[in-house]
């Protein structure tokens, strides 16, 4: 990290916002002034742009850390706020989705006709029982129903749990199972990279007899949508289709007022620990952080913006950023089906420039891939009409910075690099637009209302120029309200650290540099960002050992010019497995094993067959010094190892 941190240092390029977008930007620098004066009026504020059935009288209730409630005696209907409102308001017309499938086929959806279909699905929902408060696991490709499916789900007071589609069936079902979801939405299938990728068999053998394993099935029914056309199996009482019920069902449907703590939705994210942690987040804060920072940070000018992220809703950037925010705003988006080089690498650029998208989110991963495809591919469309860029999910280096601004904002669209987690729920570090000069590879400052810090392991402040653990030392109103069915672990994971401080424990390395602006440096517990994903070591080791012919195993990242880091495996195997099989072709046989365990994304880019493992003394794999021996590194200090040899040997092997 250290050679990355002098990089960093040596970072002194500017950029000042230009008079032009200073002018007709969103945000200007009083927003910071009105927080500092009085943070709780500030974010009072910002919940009053919403509707609220009934008027909230207090602010935040922090008497019992860390539980806090935001604006709890308010009501409000979260979809009533995404939809009806900007009905009522006289833009039904407007576009909410313009959505393009991978194959090229188009629809558009008004706000009216999205406000309709949600009202049908909310109908639907009822008919098949889901209640306040029953949990809704969605599980789909990216078109317009997705957004339906959440958007019913909250209209209802239910909660959603989306699960992204790349996700094997064995993770679907954890999540079905930690959720004890009633209902799961799913679709045949979805386009993907030129072909139909199928979705329902997943689910099928995620519900599928659990013979033995001592877990009660709650799913009762499983609506799907024909999206792929490919052929299903049909479970007579438990699937119905989607296309059978919501056309039919009465678009007749009042929003409910729900109070603001009501639990709005789970969603899953990778710990230091093998099980996925639901991450739970409620209505009225999480919906005024939501639309407040998809506002002031990506500049949304509702009646002329056309808004692109393009993460999927399986992540907490597409329920904040693709979901609710844009929504909530009344703003039109582009919601994209494929990938970014299917059928050909500028697709794109070609969505941005046949769309108009003049608002563009996304990951440092997909700049990076792009650099190396050559500026060409995206200097072959118009680019003219992005006028912000934004980056999320994980550091972005300042030679990938320079490029996107370069070469996909024309040297004219700023760029704000957002940090937040699927615990936050929205942006909290990001430069503003039309305010802030901008650094290459720096998030920068905490938003208006927002308090950071860069502390040392008792919590103290590091001072300007040094680097430490990044913490949250206010509660704010989009922050988690606990681990799904698990408070301790909530307590333990994100509090316990700076317990007598208060303060929330991100785990993310950062530095203050002489302004104290903060730069991140990546995680410093066992959970991996590759490609802007989440990925827990541990998860991964789990799957691995779950193999018949693993023994013991470790999963370390290791920093990747492309996705940032990537999953590199230690095995041993079991003697008796390696004399009957050999090991010819094992590695590919665990990358594949771990993608249909976990998903694709979570398979080891390196499969290193080993003897030993580097422990301590109390038995703990020392993954520091296979990072080493993972990114070509001499290997560090081995004095704390139980055998100071085994790094020689482990080295030997994977030369
Ligand atoms: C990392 C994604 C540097 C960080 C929204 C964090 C970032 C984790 C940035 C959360 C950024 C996210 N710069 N690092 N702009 N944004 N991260 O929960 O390590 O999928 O803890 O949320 O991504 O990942 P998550």
């Amino acid at each position: 990290m250290s050679s990355q941190i002098d990089h960093l240092l040596n970072e002194t390029r500017r950029f000042a916002p230009s008079a032009e977008f200073a002018a007709n930007a969103v945000a200007d620098a009083s927003l910071y002034e009105r927080a500092a004066a009085d943070r709780e009026g500030f974010w009072a504020d910002q919940a009053r742009e919403l509707h609220w059935h009934t008027p909230f009288t207090t602010v935040l209730d922090w008497s019992n850390p860390p539980f806090a409630e935001w604006f709890a005696d308010g009501e409000l209907n979260v979809a009533y706020n995404c939809l009806d409102r900007h009905v009522e308001a006289g833009n039904g017309d407007r576009i909410a989705l313009r959505w393009e499938g991978e194959p090229g086929d188009r629809r558009n959806v008004t706000y009216a006709e999205l406000t309709d279909e949600v009202k049908r699905l909310s109908n639907v929902l009822l008919d098949l029982g889901v209640e306040r408060g029953d949990r809704v696991a969605i599980y789909l490709p990216m078109i317009p129903e997705a957004i339906a499916s959440m958007l019913a789900v909250a209209r209802i007071g239910a909660v959603h749990s989306v699960v992204f589609g790349g996700f094997s069936a064995d993770s679907l079902r954890a999540r079905i199972d930690d959720a004890g979801a009633k209902l799961v939405i799913t679709a045949d299938g979805g386009w993907r990279k030129g072909k139909v990728s199928p979705l329902k068999p997943a689910v099928d053998q995620a519900l599928a007899d659990r013979n033995g394993s001592g877990i009660q099935e709650t799913v009762e029914h499983v609506l799907v949508i024909k999206r792929g056309e490919n052929d299903v199996e049909w479970t007579d009482d438990r699937d119905i289709w989607w296309h059978d019920v919501v056309p039919q069902a009465s678009s007749d449907h009042e929003a409910e007022a729900f109070p603001a703590e009501n639990p709005l939705f789970i969603l899953y994210t990778s710990g230091t620990t093998g099980k996925p942690k639901g991450i739970l987040h409620t209505s009225g804060g999480y919906l005024t952080q939501a639309a407040f920072t998809n506002r002031v940070v990506h500049d949304v000018h509702p009646e002329t913006d056309v808004y692109w992220c393009t993460a999927d809703i399986g992540w907490i950037t597409g329920h904040t950023y693709v979901a609710y925010g844009p929504l909530a705003n009344g703003a039109t988006q582009l919601l994209f089906e494929g990938t970014p080089d299917t059928p050909h690498p500028g697709r794109w650029w070609e969505l941005i420039q046949n769309h108009g998208v003049t608002i563009f989110y996304t990951a440092p991963t997909a700049i990076r891939s792009f650099m190396k495809i050559g500026r060409d591919v995206p200097q072959g469309f118009d680019l003219s009409s992005l006028r912000l860029l934004g980056s999320v999910g994980e550091p972005i280096n300042p030679e990938a910075w320079v490029w996107y601004r370069d070469i996909i904002g024309g040297d004219r669209a700023p760029i704000v690099d957002t940090w937040w987690q699927t615990e936050t729920g929205a942006i909290m570090i990001s430069a503003l637009p039309g305010v802030t000069e901008t650094k290459p590879g720096s998030a920068q400052v905490p938003l208006p209302g927002i308090s950071v810090d860069v502390v040392d392991d008792a919590g103290e402040h590091v001072g300007h120029g040094n680097g430490g653990l990044l913490v949250i030392t206010e509660p704010w109103p989009s922050m988690l309200r606990g681990i799904w069915g698990d408070p301790e672990r909530f307590v333990e994971t994100y509090w316990k650290k700076f317990a007598d401080k208060g303060y929330y424990f991100a785990g993310d390395g950062a530095r203050l540099d002489d302004d104290g602006d903060v730069w991140l440096l990546g995680r410093v517990d066992d959970v991996m960002n590759v490609s802007g994903h989440r990925l827990s070591t541990a998860e991964i080791e789990s799957a691995l050992v779950g193999h018949e012919g693993v023994a013991e195993a470790a999963v370390v990242g290791a920093s990747d010019e492309t996705t940032g880091q990537a999953v590199v495996a230690f095995v041993i195997i079991k003697s008796r497995y390696m004399k009957k099989n050999g090991v010819d072709g094992l590695g590919d046989v665990l990358r594949r094993w771990v993608g249909e365990q976990i998903g694709p994304i979570a398979r080891p880019r390196d499969v290193y067959i080993v003897g030993e493992l580097p422990k301590t003394r109390s038995g703990k794999i020392m993954r520091r010094l296979l990072r080493d021996v993972a990114e070509g590194r001499e290997v560090g200090d081995t004095t704390t190892l139980a055998d100071t040899a085994v790094m020689s040997v482990i080295s030997a092997q994977v030369k």
